[in-house]
């Protein structure tokens, strides 16, 4: 039986802290980014949901790995669930459900959720909820279930490769700093966002659940909802105890930080810099091996750089937290660069839009070096942080980066 209860257990402190960090994050209707998702106003409402004493939402909903035919939705509870998707064409008309299957088991007794729906088609819209019901025992023969959590509807949008335009954010060097997040929301400019990329380093190192919620997703509650995010690691994110965790938060279609996605007119290629020393350093301890894999992406670089799609798009976009120039002469800067700089020069790609320096700037094409501009975000103090925001349509592509005060320091068009 499905019941909500408005908001006084033992859960309302941990319910208030949510809620100022929302709060803090600023992501009422009026930003552009919540109100396109549906979720902005009704997000703060499913907060208040709590269940036999217990609030049962920890973080999320959030969209992850985003394509013309699927999308995976994540979210987090505070206790083991049974959790599925109602999805449909219309917001009352739910009448679609997805659930995760893993070798003929339904996925339950969980308290980090991630469903697939697989049957959606591009440049559509659908609407969803998410759905947990708490498992309250789980004995071998005899499951006893509570009360179930139910979402408002949220609504999101499928990538459509032959689209005309598309339009979105970057994001790189946060290092821990919830506040930079609404802060530079505020010059996402007026148009509708379809994605917002995460170009690396949003922490100093991890810590564990609790970090990727407070910093990271609360932050993003309201627009994350409907608006697919799209995480790459910097070399900071290799670090900490829970780094090895991180898969099981991120991303979805293949186990591993490197990728490809093509929204309207643009082709993007996303490589996983690693860390930026060698991997024989002291600080890693013996468990970094970060030149054979950047060999391997290489491997698969080449394959995905003679792709049709890829060849016939008309911007070609790669994304590495560690820029190949421009970034001094640490080892991985520099074995990014012999593992990639010729096949990324080779392929004719339009941009490479990296992070790691904290120094922004864009940088035009060096004879001998990168035939294409490299893009540099900043960060993460104050006066150093930026926003990227790209519109692209079959004409032209615009790409601007502003600071934390809202000052255009960087233009380009392609
Ligand atoms: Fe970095």
């Amino acid at each position: 039986m499905t019941k909500r209860v408005k908001g006084m257990g033992p859960g309302r402190r941990k319910f208030l802290s949510l809620l100022s960090v929302a709060g803090l994050a600023g992501l009422g209707p009026a930003n552009s980014l919540a109100a396109a998702s549906d979720g902005g106003a009704d997000r703060q409402r499913s907060r208040d949901v709590i269940l036999s004493g217990d609030i049962i939402l920890k973080a999320g909903p959030y969209l992850q790995s985003p394509f013309p035919d699927r999308i995976t939705v994540r979210w987090l509870t505070h206790v083991p669930c049974f959790s599925w998707i109602e999805y449909g064409a219309g917001k009352d008309r739910l009448d679609k459900k997805a659930e995760t299957i893993n070798d003929g088991l339904v996925q339950a007794y969980n308290t980090v959720h991630a469903i697939t729906i697989d049957d959606l088609g591009p440049g559509q819209k659908y609407y969803y909820r998410i759905c947990s019901k708490k498992v309250e025992d789980f004995q071998p023969y005899q499951v006893t279930y509570g009360d179930t959590y139910l979402s408002d509807a949220y609504s999101f949008e499928t990538p459509d490769p032959h689209g005309e335009g598309v339009s979105f954010l970057i994001f790189n060097d946060i290092h821990d700093r919830p506040e930079s997040f609404p802060l530079l929301l505020k010059y996402q400019g007026g148009d509708k966002k379809d994605f917002v990329f995460l170009n690396g380093d949003m922490f100093d190192f991890q810590t564990g659940e609790d970090q990727l919620v407070d910093h990271l997703l609360t932050p993003f509650a309201g627009l994350s909802a409907g608006i697919p995010f799209f995480f790459s690691r910097g070399n900071h994110e290799m670090r900490g105890k829970f780094a090895r965790h991180l898969p099981e938060y991120f991303n979805s279609d293949s186990p591993e930080f490197y990728f490809s996605f093509q929204w309207g007119p643009v082709y993007a290629i996303v490589l996983d810099s690693g860390e930026d020393k060698n991997d024989d350093h002291p600080q890693y301890f013996g468990l970094a091996d970060f030149d054979r894999y950047r060999v391997h992406q290489a491997e698969w670089l080449k394959k995905e750089v003679e792709k049709p799609a890829f060849k016939k798009a008309k911007y070609k976009i790669v994304f590495s937290h560690i820029p190949l120039y421009h970034a001094g002469d640490w080892h991985g800067t520099n074995h990014c660069r012999e593992s990639w700089g010729t096949i990324l020069n080779e392929a004719k790609i339009d941009l490479l839009i990296s992070g790691h320096t904290h120094v922004y700037g864009i940088h035009s094409p060096v004879k001998g070096q990168h035939n294409y501009p490299v893009v540099i975000g900043g960060g993460p103090q104050d006066g150093k942080r930026t926003i990227i925001r790209v519109n692209a349509d079959r004409k032209r592509l615009n790409l601007e980066m502003l600071d934390d005060g809202g000052r255009q320091v960087g233009q380009m068009t392609i």
